[in-house]
């Protein structure tokens, strides 16, 4: 099936929010309407945390169905949910602490965990409750994943020449990240691949290196991972500013 990629340059973070959360409520409305459910995977990092601040704010507070939505993370640090660094506190802070959404639909990697592979299978587990699926059946598609891009090419937690890289089985890995000395647990590319729709929000010049020899440069997913993002039958967008535009179209040296 043909694969849908839309880039959408806007000018500034501030922008990438307003524009992000505009389709966040749009794909969360008709997952709703379509199924009764609405399934997010959340990116971590930085620039998604201007996005989450404002859905909860008006008015995409009220306009985002939080009872019918599930949760999710598509990657998450080796920290507790209490650490400055971890993707869930992040959110908590920006969004959850501030909407109605129960608590029983927020699923939090426990990537803090001794036994990563444990949390890993248990996770898998989650997701396929939630879906009424099998942990053994190929990946359920999530109507929206959103992700960031490093300035090092990775996104979610898979990070260049990483293992996690070649899994293809499982939906959710650890993935030990050299260049950090430290685990991740991540989503792979078996369930991103799958999802309805894929969100990159980038900003900022320091990645305007890496946004054009992935979207400009020959494959390289080994040291380019956000090149292994090719959603099977969903819409792939990237939604980036002027910044991190600002090298697309130059020759690649
Ligand atoms: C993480 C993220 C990671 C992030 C990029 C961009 O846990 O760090 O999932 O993939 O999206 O590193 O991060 P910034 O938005 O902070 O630049």
């Amino acid at each position: 099936m043909e694969r849908v990629s839309d880039l959408l340059v806007v000018a500034d973070q501030a922008a990438i929010a307003q524009e992000a959360a505009k389709r966040v409520v749009a794909i969360a409305q008709e997952a709703v309407a379509r199924c009764g459910r609405f399934t997010v995977a959340l990116a971590g990092g930085s620039t998604p945390k201007r996005l989450y601040s404002l859905l909860a704010d008006e008015p995409y507070r009220t306009r985002l169905p939080w009872r019918e939505t599930h949760l999710f993370w598509g990657d998450e640090r080796a920290v507790p949910p209490e650490h400055p660094e971890s993707n869930f506190g992040m959110a908590k802070e920006s969004l959850l602490s501030r909407v109605p959404i129960p608590a029983n639909q927020v699923h939090r990697m426990q990537a803090e965990r001794a036994d990563l592979d444990e949390a890993a299978g248990e996770y898998q587990a989650e997701i396929a409750k939630t879906f009424a699926a099998q942990p053994s059946d190929k990946p359920p598609a999530f109507d929206l994943i959103l992700l960031g891009l490093g300035p090092d090419g990775h996104t979610a937690s898979l990070f260049p020449y990483t293992r996690a890289l070649r899994e293809i089985s499982r939906w959710v890995a650890p993935n030990y990240i050299p260049t950090l000395k430290a685990n991740r647990l991540t989503f792979t590319t078996s369930i991103l691949n799958r999802a309805t729709t894929i969100l990159f929000l980038v900003s900022g010049i320091e990645k305007a290196a890496a946004l054009q020899v992935v979207l400009e440069g020959p494959p390289a997913p080994e040291r380019l991972p956000a090149q292994l993002i090719r959603p099977i039958a969903g819409r792939l967008v990237w939604l980036v500013d002027q910044a991190a535009a600002s090298r697309l179209g130059d020759r690649i040296p």
